[in-house]
């Protein structure tokens, strides 16, 4: 990972001042760097020795800053990663343009891997994730969304990047297609679990330890999961409490629907259903043979489920 972070330093560099200031604000944040390390855990259960990887999970991690920035202003967000958002700091243009800086970075480094199957396994997934992102633009404010239709969003949003994270490092490992397959198995599984307790924290998490504010997601008209399941399963009143904040947006309901959520068991369902999602992560190792490199895989797993940032 200190690899990958020298790779990370020495290509944000550009010499127009804004874009550099912009871009070592965002990565200088810091960021858990769970998607390189899924690169490195499954280049690693290939045995793979030489440089590549370290190149390829500095792409991914670019590609997720990239939709960080741009997410944030999407989303209206003003935190993130304990500190003031690129969007609330230096504005909304210089946000995108920058997120665009950073996904073109991405592709010129992902030139010199030299390699076909890299480039169409994370230009199909940037192209999901684009398409995850729009449809969620799609359902907000939609009190009347299906579980199924909400699970789509953060597979591809969220889970797609993971997927493709395994996915290059199995293939830059050398796995067979079996192998490769299970990986990015398992990175959409682990990548599901993980947006969904993202939602929950979203409701019940600590501020300063996921570093963003919570209700974030209410005030944008998120249906999440916690409150689709509090709608299907509270009292009349509960479920038109949660419709009308969904509807609304804002953040005046916060505390209503927080106790609605709350008195219908909806966060422990919504947990319970990511431990499912990473049951199955685990269950996708299967082919692969043992090493520290799959145990890592498998804690990681659990932590995308236990965290609380
Ligand atoms: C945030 O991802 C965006 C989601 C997909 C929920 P992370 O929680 O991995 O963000 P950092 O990189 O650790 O800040
Ligand atoms: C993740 O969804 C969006 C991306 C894939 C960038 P969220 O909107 O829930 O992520 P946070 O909560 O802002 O980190
Ligand atoms: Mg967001
Ligand atoms: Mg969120």
């Amino acid at each position: 990972m200190r690899a990958v972070d020298a790779v990370i330093r020495q290509r944000l560099h550009s010499d127009v001042a804004l874009v550099r200031q912009v871009a070592e604000y965002i990565i200088a944040g810091g960021g858990k760097r769970l998607r390189p390390a899924l690169v490195l855990l499954a280049a690693g259960a290939m045995d793979y020795r030489d440089r590549h990887h370290h190149d390829l999970a500095a792409i991914i991690e670019f590609i997720h800053t990239a939709t960080l920035l741009h997410d944030d202003v999407v989303d209206d967000s003003d935190l993130r990663r304990g500190r003031e958002t690129a969007n609330a700091l230096f504005g909304n243009a210089a946000s995108v343009l920058v997120g665009d800086f950073l996904y073109s970075r991405a592709f010129q480094m992902m030139v010199g891997i030299g390699s076909m199957r890299v480039m169409e396994v994370l230009a199909d997934a940037t192209n999901v994730i684009a398409e995850g992102e729009v449809l969620q633009l799609m359902n907000c404010h939609n009190a009347d969304i299906e579980i199924e239709d909400y699970l789509q969003v953060i597979r591809f949003k969220t889970a797609k990047l993971f997927e493709a994270a395994a996915r290059v490092g199995a293939i830059v490992g050398g796995a067979s297609a079996e192998v490769e397959t299970g990986l990015a198995n398992y990175g959409m599984h682990m990548g599901t679990a993980f947006q969904l307790i993202d939602d929950v924290l979203d409701y019940s998490g600590a501020e300063v330890e996921t570093g963003k504010h919570l209700g974030d997601d209410l005030a944008e008209g998120k249906p999440t999961l916690p409150l689709i399941h509090a709608m299907k399963n509270g009292t009349a009143a509960q479920a038109s409490c949660v419709r009308d904040a969904i509807v609304a947006g804002g953040r005046d309901q916060f505390a209503a629907v927080l106790a609605a959520v709350r008195s219908t068991g909806a966060l422990d369902a919504a947990r319970s259903h990511a431990e499912k999602e990473a049951a199955a992560a685990i269950s996708s190792l299967a082919k692969l043979p043992a090493s520290i490199y799959k145990d890592a895989l498998v804690q990681l797993a659990s932590f995308a489920v236990d965290r609380r940032y």
